[in-house]
């Protein structure tokens, strides 16, 4: 299938919100999505699209100063494992990269999401540390970083 990267839109939401269900144990809720689409000025928004411009999948990471950190990214459900994540998250690198920037990339991931931390260790991502509790249900995130100079 032919993967289209665009920005995402406020038009988006609904397929967004969606996505988010199906993902998260605690979703964004539509308002929290349309800060992130809208407002927050450090968020980048992109979306993975088919041809006909269904939305399949979308990466929000936020650039602070020197340094990037991935907000969220997610596929939907029926349409995992077939590279679509490591096609939104080599275009957000790629991105970064171009704007010459930003000097690392990080992000947490909670230790029992396998499926993610083998996305991320693909891309070269590192284990830097463990934030314990880091979640609401307790659970410890893995923070990763990359560094992309
Ligand atoms: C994590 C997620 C985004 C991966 O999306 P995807 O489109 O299925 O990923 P890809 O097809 O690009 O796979 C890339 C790599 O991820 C890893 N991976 C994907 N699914 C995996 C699984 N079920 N088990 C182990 N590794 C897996 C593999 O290393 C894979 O590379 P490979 O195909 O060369 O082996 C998707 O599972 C998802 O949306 N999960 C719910 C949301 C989430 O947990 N987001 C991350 C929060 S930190």
């Amino acid at each position: 299938m032919k993967m289209i990267i665009r920005k995402a839109t406020t038009n988006d939401l609904k397929a967004l919100k969606e996505i988010e269900d199906e993902s998260f144990l605690n979703p964004f809720k539509e308002k929290d999505l349309l800060y992130e689409l809208s407002e927050n000025p450090v968020s980048e928004f992109l979306v993975a699209v088919d041809e006909s411009d269904n939305v399949i999948g979308f990466i929000d990471y936020w650039i602070t100063f020197d340094s990037a950190t991935i907000d969220q990214i997610a596929v939907k459900k029926s349409m995992r494992n077939q590279g679509f994540a490591s096609f939104l998250l080599e275009n957000c690198i790629q991105s970064l990269k171009e704007s010459g920037e930003v000097s690392f990339l990080t992000l947490e991931v909670r230790k029992s999401n396998l499926p993610a931390i083998g996305l991320y260790k693909k891309f070269g991502f590192e284990k830097v540390t463990i934030k314990e509790n880091y979640y609401d249900d307790g659970e410890d995130a893995i923070y990763m970083v990359k560094g992309l100079v």
